[in-house]
């Protein structure tokens, strides 16, 4: 057994990769995704920048595939950060596999980490600016969603009632970011933080898709219009992700953090507000 600390990232995309790039020196980083070659590309990448990397295969939807995670990345040492950086969006999955993967399985990794964790650690999720779309929620449906026993989450009623993608994908990330609120209250009694991080359009592989599906040229006007003028990039997620994991941020527990270049304003009270009504 090798006993260094421990980075496990799920989800090797341009997100996570930022994210393990800022807090995975001197530690084993364990790069896990449903495609073991994104995996592969990433360990590639990282292990020519200095970095010590291991892979595995993991199905973030699936509780068995997480187990074996768990038990993977404790070979290395103690593991002291998680980053979920995996997801499906609403143009690349079904209802259902959205549901399973975002919210679902994001529940059951901070379900199982939190039983890991070590002290000092700390964890983020990434969310979605998605998710801040959504009016707010009933008290009862966020706290269903907050501390529902994560094998009925799928079986609340206002959950399978959802017939589309975006839907789904908006009550994932608002589950998400519920989820770690309650999460923080478990991790904490291990000296260990969890927060959210919920962007905006990141270019990335995942948001390409988005760019040439179905929704593209909303996606491009919403671009325009929004306060930055211009998507986001997977470094500007890594630098606050990099400042919740570090020493300095470790006040900050539970909180989701909304970087989107102040698009989710702009929908809310300035010039995206057109975009309510088709959303
Ligand atoms: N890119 C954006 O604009 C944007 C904006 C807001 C939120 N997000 C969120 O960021 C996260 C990462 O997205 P990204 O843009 O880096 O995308 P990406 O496509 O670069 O990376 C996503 C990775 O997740 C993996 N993945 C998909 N399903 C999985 C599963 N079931 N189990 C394990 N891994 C799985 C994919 O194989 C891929 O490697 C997602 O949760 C997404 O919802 C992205």
């Amino acid at each position: 057994m090798n006993n260094k600390d421990v980075v496990v990232l799920l989800g090797t995309g341009s997100i996570g990769q930022a994210i393990a790039r800022r807090v995975g020196a001197g530690k084993h980083i364990v790069l896990a995704d449903l495609k073991q070659e994104n995996a592969e590309v990433a360990a590639k990448i990282l292990e020519n920048a200095g970095f010590e990397t291991s892979t595995v295969a993991t199905d973030l939807g699936s509780r068995d595939s997480i187990l074996k995670l768990v038990e993977h990345s404790q070979k290395f040492g103690p593991v002291k950060n998680l980053i979920n950086a995996a997801g499906v969006s609403p143009s690349q999955a079904s209802v259902a596999d959205i549901l399973r993967v975002d919210l679902y399985g994001t529940a059951v990794l901070l379900e199982e980490f939190g039983k890991i964790i070590s002290e000092g650690g700390s964890g983020v999720v990434i969310s979605s600016q998605s998710g801040h779309r959504l009016p707010a929620l009933p008290e009862e449906q966020n706290e269903q969603l907050a501390v529902s026993a994560v094998e009925e989450l799928l079986n609340l009623p206002f959950i399978k009632a959802i017939t589309d993608t975006l839907k789904a994908y908006q009550y994932s990330k608002r589950c998400n970011v519920l989820r770690v609120m309650y999460e923080a209250t478990r991790w904490g009694k291990r000296g260990a933080t969890i927060n959210s991080i919920s962007p905006g359009i990141i270019i990335t592989p995942l948001a390409n898709d988005e760019l040439h599906g179905p929704r593209a040229e909303g996606y491009l006007k919403m671009l325009r219009l929004c306060p930055a003028g211009r998507a986001g990039t997977p470094d500007e997620v890594g630098d606050m992700a990099e400042f919740l994991m570090s020493s300095r941020g470790r006040w900050i527990s539970g909180s989701d953090f909304l970087i989107d270049g102040g698009t989710t304003a702009s929908y809310w009270y300035g010039d995206l507000q057109y975009l309510k009504v088709t959303h």
